[in-house]
């Protein structure tokens, strides 16, 4: 693929895909009305696929605002759509309302998805098996990533430091709850995160402090997903990297700080309240925000991420140990979210931002596939 001789001829063709099946449906739709915003349409012909909540398909004109609203999904113009896996189609197929069906050419696609059936690697598969170019990383670190106890495992096998933990199925807790709860106590002592093991935005995600609590908190996680992750719960400061580009040469931002409204960085704190603040770089020394940040790229390196990733980590306070929480694969690009301010201070905006994150998309197209 000729990038330069790309641009001269036409505008690429660059599809967002936002909405999906997941709790993050409504965060989805802002972080895509970024993408919309910002992209540069001097390069690239864009257009919007959103996927409601039940899982269909729709091509849609929307506008930032609509997306946001969700007003996008009544829009007249919307035509159901599927994206195409075989490869001579390269792209989309729309069904429009004379009964016909039309091919659209992608040349790449931007999945700003976030959670189940989207940052997983399904939607990844999927673009896959079409041959489509596509933003982010993909389908092994996409589902290593989305899954705590996985991620957690392979953290432990890479050296990249992590809380004590551990990981129960529902079939486990329900045969054993008691065990369980008074293992995990001796193991990990209160307080106790509990997780939903597959989930994102702190849904389901609950902090104990005595049996009572571990036993709602657990009823809470089961709500979302079949397998669970306990953490004893560190005490310090959180911090992100925004972390772009493939291996060998993945860099990391220094780390930004989340300072919580509320007892932890909950759903409603990240989206709602506007309580919680950011802060670049984050309270630490030099050498620490060093630290932090070559983590973040083992991290992202060990994992096998492509593309972009958020990882986020807790500075223990008292010890300064530093402890991986999470990598987040398509992390929010909304207009409070953390990564597209750790670019753009140190020096990447939107517009350059996107623009790399679509040539890192080719360029690895082109690696795999010729
Ligand atoms: N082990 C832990 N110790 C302290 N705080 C935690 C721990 N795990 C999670 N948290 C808090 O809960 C929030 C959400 O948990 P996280 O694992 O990041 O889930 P999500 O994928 O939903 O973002 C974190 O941002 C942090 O504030
Ligand atoms: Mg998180």
């Amino acid at each position: 693929m000729n990038l330069e001789g790309n641009e001269l001829q036409r505008p690429l063709c660059a599809v967002v895909l936002f909405g999906g099946m997941s709790s993050e449906h409504e965060v989805s739709r802002v972080s895509a009305g970024t993408f919309v915003t910002h992209i540069d349409r001097e390069k690239y012909e864009l257009l919007t696929v959103g996927i409601t909540k039940e899982g269909r398909w729709l091509y849609t004109e929307a506008t930032p605002a609509q997306m946001a609203d969700g007003s996008w999904e009544e829009l007249p113009g919307n035509m159901p759509c599927v994206l195409s896996p075989d490869r001579a189609d390269h792209g989309m197929i729309l069904f429009t309302p004379s009964g016909q069906v039309e091919k659209l050419h992608v040349d790449v696609v931007i999945p700003a998805l976030h959670g189940l059936w989207g940052e997983d690697g399904t939607v990844q598969g999927l673009l896959e098996l079409a041959g489509i170019p596509y933003v982010g990383c993909g389908v092994l670190a996409s589902a290593a990533c989305m899954d705590k106890a996985v991620a957690n495992a392979l953290f432990a096998q890479y050296g990249i430091p992590h809380c004590a933990w551990a990981s129960y199925t529902r079939h486990q807790l329900k045969a054993d709850s008691e065990g369980i709860c008074a293992r995990l106590e001796q193991q990990l002592g209160y307080p106790i995160f509990v997780k939903p093991a597959n989930a994102g935005s702190s849904v389901g995600v609950s902090r104990a402090e005595n049996r009572d609590e571990l036993n709602g908190a657990i009823d809470l996680a089961l709500a979302h997903d079949q397998k669970l992750v306990f953490e004893s719960a560190v005490d310090g400061q959180e911090g992100e990297c925004a972390v772009i580009g493939s291996e060998p040469s993945a860099v990391s931002t220094r780390p930004g700080e989340i300072l919580a409204g509320a007892e932890f960085y909950t759903y409603d704190d990240k989206y709602k309240n506007g309580v919680s603040q950011v802060v670049i770089p984050a309270r630490l020394s030099e050498e620490k925000l060093d630290e932090v940040k070559e983590l973040a790229r083992k991290a992202y390196t060990a994992l096998g991420c492509e593309g972009l990733a958020r990882c986020d980590f807790f500075v223990e306070r008292g010890t300064g140990r530093v402890l991986i929480n999470e990598i987040n694969t398509l992390p929010g690009f909304t207009p409070i979210s953390m990564y597209p301010k750790l670019m753009e201070k140190e020096g990447l905006a939107l517009p350059a931002l996107i623009d790399r994150l679509i040539a890192l998309a080719l360029e690895r197209a082109v690696a795999l596939h010729g």
